[in-house]
């Protein structure tokens, strides 16, 4: 992608704002990180304490096939990235705030901490790129349950089953414990770990993205007037590809703490992202509804 040529100052972006009726916000971990959850990829992101695990990529927390086979890897260490009650950060207030102006076209996040909702994004106004904890369900049969029913086993790191499947799942090691003493496992079957395992209904690696963002992707990024790209290293594709697939004309603007190598973006406000958009509602005239807001916008 190529920059637009007249598009590269603030004064470009505010006016864009004010004109802009179908925004299309691309956001990632570090919306988020202010409130103590960790991004990903940062020194001290998630991925950097997961070296105690012995994986060959801490992504592979997020393998389905290693928690296919072993669904304590995962059960070991989402607590740390639990999504807190209630919680929401200036740049969640900030989404909202352009739903309510009615520029909000969707917020694509690929933040599985469902915080968008407890700012009151509305569901037709989001799409979770990688699912979220909200909800649950079995790795064998698939029953549903609400999010909040395994945050308890996520808390005290133990795995959570499926009600359904628990007496299939006894019968079923039993058998495999009783060839493993014949030595005659590897012939008959392989006991599945995972059997009646409740996983939260976030996208692993191995997974498609929700249905949702492949019904919406298409027509918006034709839809679109403005890309806000907001805290994400855009290292994971499908969601990275979005800046690519825009009109040429569209423009795109970039807030994040760090530089980001994957995409030329017309203007870039590299810093805290609470405190470059309050700084930038400031210039607007705009506010954002966050109890936190005054003491940043003052500091
Ligand atoms: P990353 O950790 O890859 O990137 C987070 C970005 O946010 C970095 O570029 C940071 O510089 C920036 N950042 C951190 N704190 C910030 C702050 N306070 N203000 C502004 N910017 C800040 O996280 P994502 O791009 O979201 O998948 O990662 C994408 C996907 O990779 C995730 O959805 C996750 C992971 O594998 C799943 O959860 C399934």
């Amino acid at each position: 992608r190529t920059r637009l040529p007249n598009f590269y100052k603030l004064e470009h972006l505010y006016d864009a704002l004010e004109k802009s009726k179908k925004i299309l916000v691309l956001t990632g971990a570090g919306i988020s990180t202010s409130l103590g959850i960790p991004d990903f990829r940062s020194s001290q992101g998630f991925y950097s304490k997961m070296a105690h695990l012995g994986l060959d990529d801490p992504q592979d927390v997020f393998s389905l096939d290693v928690f296919r086979r072993n669904p304590n890897v995962f059960y070991s260490i989402a607590h740390m990235i639990l999504p807190p009650d209630a919680a929401f950060t200036p740049l969640h207030g900030f989404i909202k705030l352009l739903q309510d102006k009615g520029k909000l076209l969707r917020n694509y996040t690929q933040n599985i901490d469902n915080l968008e909702g407890n700012v009151g994004v509305t569901p037709d106004h989001l799409v979770q790129c990688h699912g979220s904890f909200a909800t649950a369900s079995c790795f064998t049969c698939k029953y549903k349950v609400h999010g909040d029913v395994i945050f308890p086993h996520l808390r005290r790191q133990q795995i959570a089953y499926c009600p359904f499947c628990t007496a299939e799942r006894r019968i079923k090691r039993q058998q495999f414990e009783k060839l493993e003493d014949e030595g005659a496992t590897s012939r008959k079957f392989e006991f599945i770990d995972s059997y009646g395992v409740m996983k939260p209904d976030i996208t692993f690696f191995g997974e498609d993205l929700p249905d949702r963002y492949h019904n919406f992707i298409k027509r918006d990024i034709l839809e679109c007037d403005l890309l806000l790209c907001i805290g994400t290293s855009l290292k994971v594709a499908p969601v990275s590809e979005i800046v690519n697939l825009l009109p040429e004309h569209i423009p795109q603007i970039l807030i994040n703490r760090d530089p980001i190598e994957h995409s030329e973006f017309d203007i870039e406000l590299l810093g805290y992202g609470d405190e470059v958009i309050t700084w930038l509602c400031k210039k607007l005239g705009w506010e954002i509804d966050h109890k936190d807001f005054e003491k940043i916008a003052n500091s």
